[in-house]
């Protein structure tokens, strides 16, 4: 049967108090109504229309990528109005669509793919997700008859105080007949506490009219909604346990998992062991038998095998295998570093490539430079790679010594093979096998403090 979805991401989200709309703000790196979208996909379900609305360019933008379709709901007149604003998005499909908010990411693959089955199998023109918490807080109370059936969804601001005690929640997240769902769309209206056309209302009125009506529980903690930072925070700690429990079930060994924190994209291979603080974030992938000791934050980054970091921060970048990083490193984006390469203390790289054996262990600057393999730098190196108007690039060969306290002032080449001396200030070509030295001759004046006591 033909299978599509819909995202509710048009409400503002008064209650984070932000500036930035509710549904993307970040949940473990990703924003919640991206992961909403990515587990749609994951379910199936290829059409994916987005209802837009409060900041909608900013929404737009942030899911495009995505290749989904957007409906725009231009005033906020509640969940069943947003629907309404997709039906040129519905009209005509025969079959199933997913509604879902987009500000509830922790629904897992499976629980969509066994609504949808359940749905389906069932014959239902409307299912919903539902759970049952103690305290049922804001959400919709789900409303059964005597023989379980399901009545209505009332909101909690409509509730009588019987209703209000109700413990089994509207999740928010349902599947309907498209063409059951459009009729009664039609028929909804907003004489309720908040003024607005409730999604809800749909499951009322196809009650009426006697159509089969399923409801589908599961656990409280895949359909938390976030409305506020609180929620945020709970919803960040909730899928960051379950990502930690993925990396271990996969072989890494998490030391503190709680204070530990992997993004939703991230790779890690196994036997490959983190200390507590690391932050790992976007599209990064690690590698096997890597040590990723505390207070880290790696960013965009792809970390080959037998990697180890130490408080450190790596963006956009790449590190070749056997190499060790830190304490206290810069490495900034573009740059690649080669096999069993030494990045150590105070080192800043900056959109360069470093060949593999060399050696940059201590207080060094290296910017816009290629430099080849088995070179050192003595402690203090400088790529004076700015003239305040325009960067220049260095270029070292292989095998190079660059003594302590050398500035390689850019564009310059030194070739394979030399040797600088330590505090050169170099400006011109090092001819491969030469000794450079660049600094005033040292004079000592004999009696000189004798005389000047
Ligand atoms: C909604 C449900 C409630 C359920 C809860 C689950 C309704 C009326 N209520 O309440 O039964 O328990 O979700 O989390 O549906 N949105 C729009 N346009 C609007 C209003 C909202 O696109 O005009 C979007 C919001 O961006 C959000 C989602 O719909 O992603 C839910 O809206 P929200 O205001 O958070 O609804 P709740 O009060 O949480
Ligand atoms: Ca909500």
């Amino acid at each position: 049967m033909y299978k599509c979805s819909i995202i509710l991401a048009a409400g503002e989200g008064k209650r984070m108090k932000s500036e930035t709309p509710k549904v993307l703000h970040k949940v473990c790196g990703k924003e919640m109504v991206n992961h909403v979208i990515d587990i749609m996909r994951k379910s199936g379900l290829e059409d994916v229309n987005v209802i837009i609305g409060k900041g909608a360019d900013k929404v737009k933008a942030s899911t495009e990528s995505r290749n989904v379709s957007f409906s725009v709901q231009n005033e906020q007149l509640g969940t069943g109005h947003a629907v309404k604003c997709a039906a040129d998005f519905l009209k005509g499909k025969q079959g199933t669509v997913a509604i879902f908010t987009g500000d509830a990411p922790l629904i897992k693959i499976e629980t969509v793919e066994k609504l949808l089955k359940f749905h389906e199998d069932e014959g239902f023109k409307a299912t919903l997700l539902t759970s049952v918490v103690d305290d049922a807080a804001a959400y919709g109370r789900v409303i059964r008859n005597e023989q379980g059936q399901v009545e209505k969804i009332v909101e909690f601001k409509d509730c009588s105080k019987e209703e209000a005690e109700v413990k089994e929640i509207n999740a928010g997240m349902y599947c309907f007949d498209i063409e059951s769902l459009l009729k009664s769309l039609e028929k909804l209206n907003n004489n309720n506490a908040q003024g607005e056309f409730y999604l809800t209302d749909v499951i009322e009125i196809l009650k009426n009219e006697n159509k089969p009506i399923g409801a589908m529980p599961t656990e409280f903690e895949e359909t938390l909604g976030v409305n506020s930072r609180v929620e945020l925070a709970q919803a960040d700690k909730i899928l960051r346990k379950r990502i930690n429990k993925k990396h271990m079930e996969n072989g890494v060994t998490i030391i503190d998992p709680e204070n530990t924190y992997i993004g939703s994209e991230v790779e890690i291979g196994n036997d490959t062991i983190i200390y507590p603080g690391n932050v790992l974030e976007g599209k990064t992938f690690i590698g096997k038998n890597c040590i990723l000791y505390p207070n880290s934050r790696i960013q965009d980054s792809v970390l080959e095998d037998n990697i180890n970091v130490q408080s450190s921060v790596v963006l956009e970048s790449r590190i070749g295998e056997n190499t060790t990083v830190g304490p206290f490193a810069y490495i900034r984006p573009e740059s690649v570093i080669g096999k069993s390469a030494r990045i150590g203390d105070f080192v800043e790289i900056k959109k360069s490539t470093i060949g593999d054996n060399t050696k940059v262990s201590h207080l060094t600057y290296i910017g816009d430079a290629e430099v080849g393999s088995k070179c050192n730098f003595g402690c203090g190196t400088v790529v004076v790679n700015y003239d305040g108007k325009k960067k220049y690039k260095t270029i070292i060969g292989n095998n190079s010594f660059i003594g302590c306290n050398t500035n390689l002032v850019s564009p310059v080449e030194v070739e394979d093979n030399t040797f600088i001396a330590a505090g050169s200030t170099i400006t011109d070509k090092v001819p491969e096998g030469s000794l450079a030295i660049a600094r005033a001759r040292q004079v000592n004046i004999k009696g000189w403090v004798e005389k000047n006591k």
